[in-house]
């Protein structure tokens, strides 16, 4: 059985990580950034504190994505972008922000609309793209470590993912106290789908051993830890497990991907 793993993107994992936003944009040399970001994250004033933090490197917010995001939510996304001149973006959100965030810097470069690289008519290229930093605020879909963005194309009635090794985000910042809102309904979905992630990596017809090795330590960890941080959602302890699983899984996820996805390019 020949295998590679190869996955470009620092992990940067613990709670409190987040405040050091202006660390990780100087560190992809960013500066002119947008701020992707679910609408609640406006309302509980956690954009306002990313935006403090990141020191006037973030110029603008756009948060105008439904969950399950469109690819009219990226088109409009990608068209801010290009309106402020960005040279890079920071997601801060679960999968919908992420994944919103995800295809618009795979385009923000261009002038083209996602529709034709999200249908396979176009290739994403490198040279379109702009860097982005994901900030996970569910323990779910993982997106922080993966190329992966699913949207749904409303017009032709598809939800479909696409993937580019230029869509790797640049640095996934898992910092498990911005999970500690996360209603207990979500807790739970988001939590299931960390456990799809691990299994479906497993018995992937691409499955590899480093793959293996993270789904089993991550479906552990949601064994263990997802009905208590349901039940208290206030349980740091029990939150930072359930990151912990998410990241773990989306690295398990990353290669051989879930069963409805094609594999991976092999970098
Ligand atoms: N890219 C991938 O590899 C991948 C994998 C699986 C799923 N997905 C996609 O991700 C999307 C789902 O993402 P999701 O499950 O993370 O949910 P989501 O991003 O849609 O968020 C679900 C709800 O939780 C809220 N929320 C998120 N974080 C919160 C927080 N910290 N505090 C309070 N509320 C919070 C949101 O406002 C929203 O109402 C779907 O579009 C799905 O298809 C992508």
């Amino acid at each position: 059985m020949n295998w590679n793993f190869h996955l470009p993107v620092e992990l940067v994992f613990g709670s409190g990580t987040r405040h050091e936003i202006k660390s990780y944009i100087e560190k992809i040399g960013g500066t002119r950034g947008v701020l992707v970001c679910g609408k609640s994250f406006l309302r509980n004033g956690t954009a306002d504190a990313f935006l403090q933090a990141a020191d006037g490197a973030l110029v603008s917010v756009f948060s105008d994505i439904r969950p399950n995001p469109t690819t009219e939510n990226v088109n409009a996304c990608a068209a801010e972008m290009r309106r402020v001149e960005a040279d890079f973006a920071v997601a801060l959100g679960g999968g919908s922000p992420m994944d919103c965030c995800k295809a618009a810097c795979a385009i923000a470069r261009g002038t083209d609309n996602i529709e034709p690289y999200h249908n396979g008519d176009k290739p994403v290229t490198a040279e379109e793209a702009i860097p982005m930093i994901a900030f996970a605020t569910t323990a779910g879909t993982a997106s922080e470590v993966t190329n992966i963005s699913v949207l749904t194309n409303v017009e032709a009635g598809v939800k479909k993912p696409m993937n580019h090794p230029a869509m790797y985000p640049k640095i996934a910042v898992v910092d498990p106290e911005l999970t500690l809102t996360v209603p207990p309904q979500v807790t739970a979905s988001t939590g299931l789908d960390v456990l799809c992630h691990a299994v479906e990596s497993y018995w992937s017809v691409n499955h590899q051993p480093v793959c293996a090795a993270c789904s089993v330590h991550a479906a552990r960890l949601v064994f263990d830890w997802l009905e208590k941080a349901y039940r208290d959602g206030n349980d740091l302890e029990a939150r930072e497990k359930m990151a912990e699983a998410s990241i773990v899984a989306g690295v398990a996820f990353s290669h051989p991907r879930t069963t409805g996805s094609t594999p991976a390019p092999s970098r």
